[in-house]
């Protein structure tokens, strides 16, 4: 029988890669989305056109559309072997800026999202004592860049979260994966992003600017999203208790081995020599 696999926020970006790369390796996939009818007005290039694919509406803010979702994919499907937590943004600019609307936002998304997911899969997965639970973290959620102080704060938690959970689904056979992401090119860093500026607020303006150009450059030359995709078919398929999966350019293994091996502050000279390059601060 065909695995299955329930996918969130794959309406663009490694969702919708991954969506893709799964079913052509032969898995059932229940590809969810905050608005199917967008997908489905695409016709012969919509996800749901492509053999084993069905599309699900699904909000990871709003739990009724989540359990929705699970129920119409096993009712589908007959069973989810695993379920990827995709959906996430990232809000960009100084903290001092962020509302606190955008900061609850960016939380709902990237973490009570996750478990909002993760609630309503567990009862399914126990109960066939067996699953997978893979959620797109981020390289960020090891390691820290400037300006993205909210975002790292949802990405760090998720890892606490998920690397603790895995203790007590241990023995119910259900397996923590976490895969992290260096830069890839996505909407990410374009429609997605969630600029903050507050009116009046100046000072950061300079090193913003910096900041932003030279993440906005690594996005723009960064490897597709196909190459996460690959990554979780990888993990999905990986019986062992390995937990992270580290993917994307060479440049983010290579980031995450000297994170390990040098002191914070050297670790961080090398950051500002990348995000913070050609960056003068006014003397005063
Ligand atoms: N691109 C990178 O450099 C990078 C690096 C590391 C990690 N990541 C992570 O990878 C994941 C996917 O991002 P991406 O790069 O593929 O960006 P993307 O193309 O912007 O995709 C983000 C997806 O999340 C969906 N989404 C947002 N809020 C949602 C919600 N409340 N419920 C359901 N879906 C929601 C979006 O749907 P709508 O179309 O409805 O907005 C969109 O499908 C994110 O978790 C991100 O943090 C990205």
């Amino acid at each position: 029988m065909n695995k299955t696999v329930l996918i969130t926020g794959t309406s663009s970006g490694i969702g919708r890669a991954t969506v893709t790369y799964f079913a052509q390796q032969g898995w059932n996939v229940a590809a969810t989305m905050r608005s199917p009818q967008k997908e489905t007005a695409l016709g012969a290039a919509s996800l749901g056109a492509l053999p084993n694919v069905k599309l699900f509406r699904l909000d990871v803010m709003d739990t009724d559309s989540i359990r929705q979702a699970i129920t119409n994919t096993i009712a589908t499907f007959g069973r989810i072997d695993a379920i990827i937590n995709n959906a996430g943004y990232g809000a960009v600019g100084p903290f001092e800026a962020a509302t606190p609307e955008q900061v609850q936002r960016q939380f709902d998304t990237n973490v009570f999202g996750v478990m909002n997911v993760i609630r309503q899969i567990l009862p399914h997965f126990r109960e066939q004592r067996d699953g997978t639970i893979l959620t797109v973290t981020s390289m960020g959620g090891l390691i820290t860049f400037p300006i993205y102080s909210i975002y790292h704060g949802t990405k760090w938690a998720v890892e606490g979260f998920t690397e603790a959970l895995s203790f007590e689904l241990k023995p119910f056979n259900i397996r923590i994966k976490n895969i992290e992401p260096g830069a890839i090119k996505t909407d990410f860093y374009d429609r997605s992003q969630d600029v903050l500026t507050k009116p009046g607020l100046t000072a950061y303006d300079e090193y913003v600017l910096v900041a932003m150009a030279n993440s906005q450059k690594a996005g723009a030359t960064a490897p597709g999203p196909e190459v996460v995709a690959k990554t979780l078919f990888k993990a999905a398929n990986d019986p062992s208790d390995r937990m992270r999966y580290v993917t994307g350019d060479s440049q983010t293994g290579m980031l995450l081995f000297m994170r390990r091996l040098l002191p914070l502050t050297w670790f961080h000279g090398i950051i500002k020599s990348v995000v913070e390059k050609s960056y003068k601060p006014a003397t005063t």
